[in-house]
C-alpha cells in the first residue's frame, strides 16, 4: 500500500508544510510536480554518479579526521563522563554535507554557524505551525537561519563559477554542477554557430545557466533533505556499534584490511564499495532504525487506493516506511538488529520491494547511494581511530521524533583514541 502511494504520481504529490515554501523559496525545484520535476531532476542525477561521488571523498575524510579529534576532546573536557552526542553528530554531519556540497568555498566558521543554527530550521518545520511568520517564533528563527544559509551558498556559487571558468578541478557538488553548465553552454554555442563540436566534451545532460541564487536554493535542498536523516542514522549507528562489539570488530577488521593495515589511509570508491560487511551493517541499521518514518503526500485527484476506498482530492495520504521494514514475512525476527541478513542472507532480494528507507517512485531519494557510502566511510574510519562506549539510560531505546528519529536520551557516549 505504501509503495502504491509513492508510485502514483498521477494521483499524489509530496505535501510539505506551508512554512517549507517560505524557508526554501516557493520557486524551489523540490516543489515541482510531474514533467517539470522529472526534467529538473535529470539535470541533478550527474552529481550523484559513482564518478562524481569519488571526487567528494577527500573533503569528507578531512572533516571526519578533524571531528573525531574533537570527539576525544569533548570526553576529555567532561572529565571522562558521558556526554549526549546527538547534537555533536548533527554538527559533524552538517560539516561533511557542507564540504561535499560547497567544498572549500565556505569557511570553517560559516560551517560551524550553519551547524549551530540548522536545528532552528528543523524546529521551524514542525507539522503544526502558524501560516504566517511571527517575529521571535520558531518559524521566524528558522527563516532567519535559512536565509543565512542561502546567502552563504550563493556566495559559494559565485566563487565556484569563477574557479570552474578558469579551468579549476571540481571537488564538490557545486563545482560538478557548474562544470556541466559550462560544458552545456560551450556545446550549445558551438551548435548555434554551426561550428564543429569535435574536441568538446558532451555534457551528460544539457543544462541552462542557473543564477547564483538558483544554485544556492538547490544545494540548500540537499542540505535540507540530508541533514536530519543522516544525523539520525549516524547517532543510532554509534549507539548500536557500541552495544554490539561483535559487529564493530568485524567492521574494524574489514576496514583495516582494505587499508592494508594503515589506519590513516584514505579510501577510494572501489575500496568503499568492496566493504560488503560494513555496507551490510549500514543497510541493516537503516532498516532497523529508518530515519524517515513517513512521507506526507497530498491527493491531486480522487485516488482509488483500494477497491473499497477512494481518497478525495485535497486529502493527505501518508505512506509509512516502517511497516514494510518490519514485515516478519520478509525479515525473520524483524525487531532484531542483524547485519547478517544483508551479508550472507537474502534480505536484499526478498526485501527488494520492502526497502522503503529512501522512498520509491519519482521522488525517491536523490542522495541514497551517497548517504549510505558516507555512513560506511564514517563508521569505518571511526572504528580504526576511536574506541567508544555507550552509557545506557532507561531512555536509550525509546524513540523521540525531531523530524527524524533519535534516542530519547540523545545518546550518551565517551570516546578515547584507539591504540593499536
Ligand atoms: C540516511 C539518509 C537519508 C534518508 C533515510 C533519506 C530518505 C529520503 C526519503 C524517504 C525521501 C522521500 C522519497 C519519496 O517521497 O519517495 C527522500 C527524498 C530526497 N532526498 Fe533523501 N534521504 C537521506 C539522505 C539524503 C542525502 C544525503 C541527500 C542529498 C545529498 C538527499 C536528497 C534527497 C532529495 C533531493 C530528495 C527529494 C527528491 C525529489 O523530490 O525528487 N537525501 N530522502
Amino acid at each position: 500500500m505504501a509503495r502504491k502511494v509513492f508510485n502514483s504520481p498521477a494521483y499524489v504529490k509530496p505535501c510539505v508544510v506551508d512554512v517549507a515554501h517560505k524557508l526554501l523559496g516557493a520557486d524551489n525545484w523540490v516543489f515541482l510536480d510531474g514533467k517539470a520535476h522529472v526534467e529538473f531532476r535529470k539535470g541533478l542525477n550527474g552529481l550523484f554518479t559513482r564518478r562524481a561521488l569519488e571526487i567528494y571523498l577527500p573533503g569528507q575524510e578531512e572533516v571526519y579526521n578533524r571531528y573525531f579529534k574533537e570527539f576525544l576532546e569533548i570526553t576529555k573536557q567532561a572529565g571522562g563522563k558521558p556526554v549526549p552526542f546527538m547534537t555533536h553528530f548533527r554538527e559533524v554531519i552538517t560539516a561533511v554535507s557542507c564540504r561535499t556540497f560547497v567544498g572549500h568555498y565556505i569557511s570553517d566558521d560559516a560551517v560551524k554557524k550553519i551547524a549551530d543554527d540548522y536545528y532552528l530550521i528543523t524546529a521551524a518545520l514542525e507539522l503544526v505551525n502558524f501560516p504566517i511568520i511571527i517575529p521571535y517564533t520558531k518559524t521566524w528563527y528558522g527563516k532567519k537561519a535559512a536565509d543565512m544559509v542561502l546567502a552563504e551558498f550563493a556566495r559559494c556559487a559565485a566563487k565556484s563559477k569563477a574557479r570552474m571558468a578558469a579551468g579549476g578541478e571540481p571537488n564538490c557538488i557545486m563545482d560538478a554542477w557548474i562544470l556541466e553548465m559550462i560544458k552545456s553552454k560551450k556545446w550549445r554555442e558551438a551548435q548555434e554557430k554551426g561550428e564543429s563540436v569535435e574536441g568538446l566534451e558532451k555534457p551528460t545532460h544539457m543544462l541552462r545557466d542557473f543564477t547564483d541564487y538558483e544554485i544556492s536554493q538547490t544545494v540548500f535542498t540537499f542540505l535540507f533533505a540530508s541533514q536530519d536523516a543522516t544525523s539520525s542514522a549516524a547517532t543510532w549507528l554509534f549507539q548500536i556499534m557500541a552495544q554490539r562489539p561483535d559487529v564493530l570488530d568485524r567492521v574494524r577488521e574489514e576496514n583495516l584490511k582494505v587499508r592494508n593495515g594503515n589506519i590513516n589511509a584514505p579510501v577510494d570508491m572501489d575500496q568503499l564499495e568492496s566493504m560488503t560487511y560494513t555496507r551490510a551493517v549500514v543497510r541493516e541499521l537503516l532498516r532497523y532504525r529508518p530515519p524517515v518514518l513517513m512521507v506526507p503526500y497530498v491527493v491531486k485527484k480522487p485516488f482509488p487506493i483500494t477497491e473499497a476506498y477512494t481518497a478525495p482530492k485535497g486529502s493527505m495520504v501518508i505512506p509509512t516506511t516502517y511497516m514494510a521494514l518490519r514485515d516478519p514475512e520478509v525479515y525473520e525476527n524483524p525487531d532484531e538488529f542483524n547485519p547478517e541478513r544483508y551479508y550472507t542472507g537474502d534480505a536484499e532480494v526478498k526485501g527488494a520491494k520492502n526497502y522503503l528507507v529512501f522512498g520509491t517512485g519519482p521522488h525517491y531519494c536523490l542522495g541514497q547511494q551517497y548517504a549510505q557510502l558516507n555512513l560506511v566511510l564514517m563508521v569505518g574510519k571511526a572504528s580504526l581511530l576511536l574506541n567508544w562506549k555507550h552509557h545506557p539510560t532507561p531512555k536509550s531505546e525509546e524513540i523521540k521524533v525531531f523530524a527524524t528519529i533519535f534516542p530519547m536520551d540523545d545518546c550518551p557516549l565517551t570516546f578515547e583514541e584507539r591504540k593499536w
